[in-house]
């Protein structure tokens, strides 16, 4: 199959889609596929308009790549994808839109004020929340641009440097706990929760280098969670998929609180998850069966179906 890789791309993640479309493109080669890699940007759109393949791997994350925006663009060119289509893709990258969706469907959701670059006023701000908070963009991924704020003045400058990467910011209540995941795999209707993955970082918080240096985390499989916590997630990971419209795979994030009586905490849904050396996804697949290359080759064949 011809089979073109979008990666790198101009987001704050572009280091993490370089070496999630490394992981790919070797993958694609591996199982026989006839690869083109686009380092994506604005300079090369023209190179995507005059493709001619059977399908795209869009290795991309965060803005113009996660965001729905070059979904549309193959839309109009008709050419497939792999995974979501622009709506769901638009919506699980605006964290506070998705919260709204979350919340409806009876998912516990972290306590947030949203701020708005053009609103917001230092002096009149008030914190309704209770300290310490999260501070973060609201459509940023790989935490960069996050705060975990003990007072006021951290916050402050959290926010700062928040607005520093988005327009809309989001303050929400820290929910102490394990950090946990769930890959959803499986075509419409048919989605599937994978092993749910829980996630030890040596540092204090699973941060961006927690999350990308090598040894930076342990991811442990099946998580450390009781039954009732597991059946929680996994239902509501796939419900979360479904709810936004997203397709074929994504990775959905909670926190899981010490305290068994209080609820898992939906944080977000991933639909281009990161797909490098240490990333999650890859690793759920692992557990069902699925090798990087296998895991590779199946989200390509339930996306042309
Ligand atoms: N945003 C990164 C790539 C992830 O969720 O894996
Ligand atoms: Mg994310």
């Amino acid at each position: 199959m011809k089979v073109a890789v979008l990666y790198g791309g101009v987001s704050a993640e572009r280091e993490v889609s370089l070496s999630s479309g490394k992981g790919i493109i070797d993958a694609l080669k591996q199982k026989g596929h006839d690869v083109i890699g686009i380092d994506f940007n604005p300079d090369r759109l023209n190179e995507v308009i005059e493709l001619e393949v059977d399908v795209v791997y869009i290795a991309l994350h965060g803005r113009f790549g996660e965001d729905g925006k070059v979904q549309a663009l193959l839309d109009m060119l008709k050419i497939p994808y792999v995974g979501s289509g622009v709506q769901g893709s638009a919506l699980a990258l605006d964290k506070a839109k998705s919260k709204l969706f979350f919340h409806q469907e009876g998912t516990r959701v972290a306590k947030e004020q949203v701020l708005y670059k053009h609103t917001f006023n230092e002096q009149s701000f008030r914190c309704e929340l209770e300290f310490p908070v999260v501070v973060k963009p609201n459509q940023e991924g790989s935490t960069i641009g996050l705060t975990i704020a003990e007072d006021e003045s951290s916050m402050i400058a959290g926010i700062k440097q928040a607005f520093e990467f988005d327009q809309t910011v989001m303050v929400e209540e820290f929910i102490s706990g394990r950090e946990v995941t769930v890959a959803v795999l499986g075509a419409k209707g048919q989605e599937q929760a994978l092993p749910v993955i829980e996630i030890v970082p040596k540092n204090k918080f699973y941060d961006y280098e927690a999350k990308y240096a090598e040894g930076g985390s342990e991811h442990i499989i099946p998580a450390r969670l009781s039954a009732e916590q597991t059946a929680y997630v996994q239902k509501h990971a796939v419900r979360s998929h479904q709810i936004l419209g997203c397709e074929i795979y994504s990775r959905v994030d909670f926190i899981v609180p010490e305290d068994e009586t209080q609820l898992p905490c939906i944080l977000e849904v991933n639909t281009l998850p990161g797909m490098t050396p240490t990333s999650l996804y890859p690793d759920a697949a692992k557990e069902i069966g699925l090798s990087y290359p296998d895991m590779v080759e199946k989200l390509i064949q339930l996306s042309l179906e």
